[in-house]
């Protein structure tokens, strides 16, 4: 007979057993693996788990804020806040491609998180939201997007570069069944049905070249999608939606006056594991709706265009 509070119960005392006294790092990123298996942890240890939220600007508007209030003020979970923003930032100008994008991001990613995880003392432990389809693809992929998923998500290969034991327990589960443990635990029911986002954040939704301009309108046309979105009840329909900054200005007509701003796209896609996609059909009067919030409610934007390409051939991100 099993259910997930007994899972919860018997994780929590492999927990225990595991790390004995000594001290956990979790690196969080808002997602909701690394989410629950902070929050188990904690339940199984206490103030022996500190976590590290390596923010690198280029996360949705108030994500980070709404982070801090849920591990910090909610759960009083100690967490550490890396606002490493303008260092990512820096190293990202000029930068264009998409893989050197990445590989910035994800280089950046792990000296951030080895220089705050240095500063606790006495950590023995790297707790990671690993789940049984990473195990898996591990082993049966050897190049491709998955290698990149896990390398920055998954902090690869800085356990052993930090002398620190590996807490994964969440390996034995499935998504499904990661959502239903974080139900157990009580975290919220917006928190657990939160759509993906990937680890090199706004970055890969901006494709050409980032500046600080182009993301603070990103975030504000993203906001307003989620929010069309939400009211229309389609936010647990779809597998994930964005929206993309394109790197081309286009002429448009406003009132008496001629526009020249950015164009974008939305994203939204349903799928069942992120592996293949296929674009959500939205409604025409959905897409209008949408289309005129965005362009009077964003500045900077003044074209809006909507992505009906399935994976494959497409990629659900635009890098
Ligand atoms: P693509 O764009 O490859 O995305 O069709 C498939 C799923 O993976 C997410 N994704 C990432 N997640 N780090 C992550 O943690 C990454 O580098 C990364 N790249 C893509 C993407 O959001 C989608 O859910």
């Amino acid at each position: 007979d099993w259910t997930m509070g007994a899972y919860k119960e018997e994780a929590i005392r492999k927990i225990r057993e595991q790390v004995g006294d000594k001290r956990v790092i979790c690196g969080l990123s808002g997602g909701v693996d690394s989410s629950v298996a902070a929050v188990l942890i904690h339940e199984a240890i206490g103030d022996q788990l500190t976590c590290v939220f390596v923010d690198h600007g280029l996360l949705r508007q108030n994500e980070a804020e709404e982070v801090v209030a849920m591990f910090r003020d909610h759960y009083n979970i100690p967490l550490i806040h890396a606002d490493e923003s303008e260092l990512f930032l820096t190293a990202l100008e000029g930068v264009s491609d998409p893989e050197v994008k990445r590989k910035t991001i994800g280089k950046l990613f792990i000296d951030v998180f080895q220089k705050y995880a240095n500063e606790i003392e006495g950590a023995e432990f790297l707790a990671q939201g690993t789940l049984y389809p990473d195990v898996i693809e591990s082993v049966s992929f050897s190049g491709g997007p998955s290698v990149t998923i896990k390398s920055h998500h998954n902090v690869g290969g800085l356990p052993e570069k930090m002398g620190l034991k590996l807490v994964e327990p969440l390996r034995e589960l499935f998504k499904d069944e990661v959502r239903a443990l974080g139900h157990e635990l009580g975290l919220p029911a917006s928190f657990i049905g939160r759509h993906p986002f990937p680890g090199p954040g706004l970055a890969i939704r901006c494709p050409g070249e980032i500046t600080r301009e182009k993301l603070e309108i990103l975030r504000k046309a993203d906001a307003v999608y989620i929010d069309q979105i939400r009211k229309h009840g389609l936010y647990d329909e779809i597998w994930q939606a964005f929206v993309a900054i394109l790197p081309v200005r286009t002429v448009g007509v406003m009132g008496d006056g001629r526009t020249y701003d950015y164009a974008c796209a939305l994203r939204a896609v349903t799928s069942v594991d992120g592996m293949t996609a296929d674009y959500y059909p939205f409604t025409h009067e959905f897409l209008s709706e949408t289309a005129t919030r965005i362009i009077n409610e964003v500045q900077g934007i003044n074209r809006v265009t909507y992505d009906v390409t399935s994976k494959p051939p497409g990629t659900i991100e635009w890098e």
